[in-house]
């Protein structure tokens, strides 16, 4: 009796501390948006330079939302017109450039999260194909 008691405790517990390292988890990536988004891209989409869509313009994001998550990281990614490949930053990995993304897209009206495995892949796949047509 005892022991399945201790044994129900302890996989309570193994829960209780999957759930918070999980939650720990979205917190970081959410700073590390942040954090990347004020490095590299801030410089453009705080002001706009040459026609940057800027943070928390609402109408600028909107058709690029509409386009989807896949699409618009991977093209940011590569780079598109006056948007320089990577935010000009060559060690930003695509997980980083999305998170930065992530952090000025849903402060201009969108709702996008993290990138799973599946969703990373579709976006290494348009990434190549785009770098074939550029
Ligand atoms: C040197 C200035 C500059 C920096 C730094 C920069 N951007 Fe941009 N970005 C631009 C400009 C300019 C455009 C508009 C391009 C156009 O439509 O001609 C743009 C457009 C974009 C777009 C829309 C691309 C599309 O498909 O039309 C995304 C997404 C984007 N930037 C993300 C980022 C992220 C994320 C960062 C930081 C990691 C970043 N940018 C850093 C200048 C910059």
């Amino acid at each position: 009796m005892s022991l399945i008691f201790v044994k129900t405790q302890s996989i309570l517990y193994s829960i209780l501390i999957l759930v918070f390292s999980q939650a720990t988890f979205a917190a970081e990536k959410t700073a590390s948006g942040a954090s990347i988004y004020k490095e590299v891209c801030a410089v453009c989409h705080n002001v706009g330079v040459a026609n940057a869509p800027k943070l928390g313009d609402q109408n600028a994001w909107k058709k690029l939302i509409g386009e989807g998550q896949v699409i618009i990281t991977a093209h940011g990614y590569v780079g598109v017109r006056a948007m320089p490949a990577r935010g000009g930053k060559e060690s930003l990995s695509v997980e980083q450039f999305a998170e930065a993304l992530n952090y000025m897209i849903n402060k201009s009206g969108g709702h996008w999260i993290s990138p799973n495995q599946a969703m990373l892949a579709e976006i290494n796949k348009e990434i190549t194909n785009r770098k074939k047509t550029q």
